[in-house]
């Protein structure tokens, strides 16, 4: 047995969507409740969905009982001032499991290569099952910011820079990536996430939205590159070294939940 993965997905690791006409909806993520949470850079979320219906955004594993980022409950309270959210949410009739609104300060080149991730979300799925990914819907124009994936968290070569303006649709294997958001601002970025399992459903919902992993990366100059990577290893160096005074163990150099 193995996982039920979309072919799109499986070939490349992300799939960008039709652009959504974000500018004829209103801006619901204006009126959700947000909660403190840090991950990966200067963040709130609004969720939609939770483990349990409450206004919380854990990792569904990290409750009683654990278990995997499927079957998220949604919020009543959030679901009534965001309508077209949910609508989109759930329009590919995949398994929904966490989902919710991050709302992210700007940032630089380098905290973003800093904050670079894998997510956890097939954690506690069975084999068998369909492959737990993550749609990347922005709401705010953010054309110059850029979803930053990489196969390999140290290698520049892997990166692929997707552009955000208001309106991208991109859905990530946020696990087999290294992830995170180059936010250049000035204003917040709101984006809607939302975990999906993967399945006949959602590979029909790539293909009605004309799915394409065909991607050319913006330039960036190869000395921003060198510069932001000496930098995090700079940080890194010292934040192993901090931790090693204190007799910890520098298992988890960023943190691994978002
Ligand atoms: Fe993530």
């Amino acid at each position: 047995m193995s996982y039920v993965k979309s072919a799109l997905l499986e070939e490349k690791g992300f799939v960008i969507l039709d652009r959504y006409d974000q500018g004829a909806d209103p801006q619901e993520w204006l009126d959700l409740e947000y909660v403190e949470w840090k991950s990966s850079g200067d963040t709130r979320f609004a969720p939609l969905a939770s483990a349990f219906g409450e206004i919380e955004v854990n990792g569904f594993w990290n409750h009683t009982p654990p278990r995997t980022d499927k079957d998220g409950v949604w919020i009543d309270s959030q679901v009534a001032k965001a309508p077209h959210l949910v609508q989109r949410a759930m329009e590919p009739g995949a398994n929904v499991g966490r989902c919710r609104v991050i709302e992210l300060q700007p940032n630089d080149y380098a905290n973003t290569l800093y904050n670079l991730h894998q997510d956890d979300n097939n954690r506690l799925n069975p084999d068998g099952s369909g492959w737990i990914v993550r749609g990347f819907f922005n709401l705010t124009d953010d054309a110059e910011s850029f979803l930053t994936l990489r196969e390999d968290r140290f290698n520049p070569s892997s990166e692929i820079r997707i552009p955000l303006p208001a309106g991208a649709q991109i859905i990530v294997d946020t696990q087999r990536f290294w992830h995170a958001v180059w936010h250049k601002g000035p204003a917040p970025r709101y984006c809607l996430i939302t975990s999906w399992e993967s399945g006949p459903e959602l590979d029909a919902y790539i293909e009605k939205h004309h799915g394409t992993n065909l991607h050319e990366n913006p330039y960036l100059d190869p000395q921003v590159i060198a510069d932001a990577q000496a930098d995090v290893q700079r940080r890194l160096a010292e934040r192993s070294a901090s931790l090693a005074s204190r007799g910890r163990p520098d298992d988890h150099p960023v943190d691994p939940e978002a």
